[in-house]
C-alpha cells in the first residue's frame, strides 16, 4: 500500500491524541503534515513535517497545502477558528483536497445568537429561554440595563451570560457561580456587550453530558458520552476553562444518565441534522459538527451550547477505545458512507495539567505553587515510559507545551493531557494520575476530583432528586 498524508490543524492535547492515533493505522503507513500552534513536542516527534503558525491563519495554512498537493490524500482540522474562518472551503475549492471538518457556513459555534435560534426552530424543548440584547437596538447604557433587569425578573435572576461569538467558554457567567448581585451580573454582561451581542439565558439545573458524532454529511453516528470538568478547581469552583478533566464509561452512557436520556439527545440532535441537511448541505457537514454539551434535567435533556468540532477534552476520551480503523473511518467520512464505529467496552479519564497562572490557579491558591519552578522546563520522560509499560492504557499528550533545543516548556494554557484507560472508571482514574504525577518541573497544576467516585455520586444523587421532585 502507497503511504497516506494526512493534515493536521491543531491546537493542542486534542490533535497529539488524532495524531497518535492515525499513527496507529499502520497499514495505511501514514505521513502527518501538521500545522501548530507551537512547536508541540508530541506532534514534532511524529510528523514528516511540522510547521508553526501561531495563529492558524487560514491563508499562511493554504499555502502550506498548496505547497504540498499531492503528498496530502485528505486533512483534519481540530480547533474552532480556522472552522469558523472558512479552512476548508478554501483549502478544497484551491486544492480539492478533502477536509474532514464542516465548511464555514456549518460551523454553528461561530454564533451563540445563530444557535439559539436554530435550536428554537428545531428543537424547542430543548432550549432554555432566552433573550438576545443587541447593541444595534439600545441607545444607552441605561436603556439596556433596564431591558436586562426586567428580563431578570423574569427568569427569578437564574440567568447565564453568554457573549455571541465564542470566548472558549470564558466569557460566559452564571448566577450563583459567578455573581451573586444584578450589579456584578450586569458588570459582566457590560464587558461582553461592548464587543458585540450577548445572550441571556434561563440556568438550568442539572447534571452535564457531553454528546459527540461523527458525521459523513449523511449519517450521524454518535459517540459514546462523556463528561467534561469546566470549572477550574476541585468542587467544581472557580472560573471556566476549556476543560480540566473528562471522564467516560464503559459503556455509552454515563453513571447519571438513563437509556432514555441517550435516546433524547439523539433524537434531539437528529432533528437539527436534519433540519441542515434539508438546506442540501450536502457532506458540509463532515468531521464532529455536533458536540453538544447537554445538561439533563427532569424534564429531559437541554442543550448549553454546541461546537461544531471534537471536544477538547472530551474526544480524547474516546479515540484510544477505537476498535475500529481511524484512518478508514476518516475515508468514510470523506465517501459519505460512515455508518458505525466500535469501541472497546472499557472506561477512560482526561485530567489536564496547567501552569499557575492558568485558570487564576497562583492568585487562588498562591501558598500551592512552587515559585522556584515557574518557567522551569517540565520532564515528561517518565510519563512517558509510562505508556510503553501500560501497553498504551496512560497515554501523555502535550498541549500548550513547547519545544526549544531539548527542553520542554509549558506556556499559558493547558499543558498537559494524561489519558488513563481501565476496565472501571475508577481504574481508568487511577491511571490518569499515575501519568500525571510522573511529570515533573514547570509548577504544574491539576484537579484532583476528576472523575473521583465522590464526584460521580454526587452527579447521580443530585439527578435522583431532581427525577424526584419532578414526580
Ligand atoms: N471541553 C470544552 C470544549 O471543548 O469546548
Amino acid at each position: 500500500m502507497e503511504k497516506t498524508g494526512i493534515l493536521v490543524v491543531s491546537y493542542g492535547a486534542r490533535e497529539a491524541a488524532i495524531i497518535d492515533t492515525i499513527q496507529q493505522s499502520l497499514e495505511y503507513r501514514p505521513e502527518i503534515y501538521v500545522v501548530d500552534k507551537q512547536k508541540n513536542p508530541f506532534n514534532v516527534r511524529k510528523a514528516k513535517e511540522h510547521v508553526v503558525i501561531p495563529d492558524l491563519n487560514v491563508n499562511k495554512i493554504l499555502k502550506f497545502v498548496i505547497r504540498r498537493k499531492g503528498k496530502i490524500d485528505f486533512g483534519i482540522v481540530g480547533p474552532e477558528k480556522p472552522i469558523i474562518n472558512g479552512l476548508r472551503d478554501s483549502i478544497e475549492r484551491e486544492t480539492e483536497i478533502p477536509i474532514i471538518c464542516p465548511t464555514k457556513k456549518y460551523a454553528l459555534e461561530a454564533s451563540k445568537v445563530a444557535q439559539r435560534e436554530l435550536f428554537e426552530k428545531t428543537v424547542p424543548n430543548a432550549n432554555p429561554r432566552f433573550k438576545v440584547f443587541d447593541p444595534a437596538n439600545y441607545k444607552t447604557t441605561i436603556e439596556v440595563k433596564k431591558a436586562v433587569y426586567l428580563w431578570l425578573d423574569e427568569l427569578s435572576n437564574q440567568a447565564v451570560v453568554k457573549p455571541d461569538v465564542p470566548a472558549a467558554g470564558k466569557g460566559v457567567g452564571v448566577w450563583g457561580d459567578h455573581f451573586n448581585t444584578r450589579r456584578q451580573l450586569f458588570d459582566h454582561f457590560l464587558s461582553n456587550y461592548i464587543h458585540g451581542k450577548v445572550i441571556i439565558e434561563e440556568k438550568i439545573e442539572g447534571e452535564e453530558s457531553s454528546f459527540q458524532a461523527f458525521c459523513d454529511g449523511k449519517n450521524l453516528t454518535p459517540l459514546p458520552e462523556t463528561r467534561d470538568y469546566k470549572r477550574a478547581f476541585d468542587g467544581d469552583q472557580g472560573p471556566n476553562t476549556g476543560g480540566m478533566g473528562s471522564y467516560k464509561d464503559t459503556d455509552t452512557l454515563l453513571p447519571f444518565m438513563l437509556a432514555e436520556d441517550r435516546d433524547k439527545e439523539i433524537e434531539i440532535v437528529h432533528r437539527i441534522f436534519n433540519s441542515l441537511r434539508s438546506q442540501n448541505s450536502g457532506d458540509q457537514l463532515r468531521g464532529v459538527p455536533f458536540y453538544v454539551a447537554f445538561i439533563h434535567t427532569a424534564k429531559g435533556p437541554k442543550i448549553l451550547e454546541n461546537n461544531s468540532r471534537p471536544g477538547d477534552p472530551e474526544i480524547i476520551n474516546i479515540l484510544p477505545l477505537l476498535k475500529d480503523d481511524f484512518i478508514d473511518i476518516c475515508f468514510k467520512m470523506i465517501e459519505g458512507n460512515l455508518t458505525r464505529v466500535r469501541f472497546d467496552r472499557k472506561a477512560s479519564v482526561v485530567t489536564y495539567q496547567a501552569p499557575p497562572t492558568y485558570g487564576g490557579y497562583s492568585k487562588t491558591f498562591p501558598e500551592d505553587v512552587d515559585q522556584e519552578q515557574i518557567g522551569k522546563p517540565t520532564k515528561l520522560e517518565n510519563a512517558y515510559k509510562l505508556v510503553q509499560e501500560t501497553s498504551g492504557n496512560i497515554r501523555v499528550y502535550p498541549a500548550s507545551m513547547e519545544l526549544r533545543g531539548s527542553e520542554v516548556y509549558a506556556l499559558t494554557s493547558r499543558a498537559i493531557a494524561v489519558v488513563g484507560v481501565g476496565e472501571t472508571i475508577q481504574e481508568a482514574r487511577e491511571l490518569s494520575l499515575k501519568g500525571i504525577n510522573a511529570i515533573e518541573g514547570g509548577s504544574l497544576w491539576h484537579r484532583t476530583d476528576i472523575a473521583s467516585s465522590e464526584h460521580i455520586k454526587r452527579s447521580i444523587n443530585h439527578m435522583q432528586e431532581l427525577r424526584l421532585d419532578n414526580r
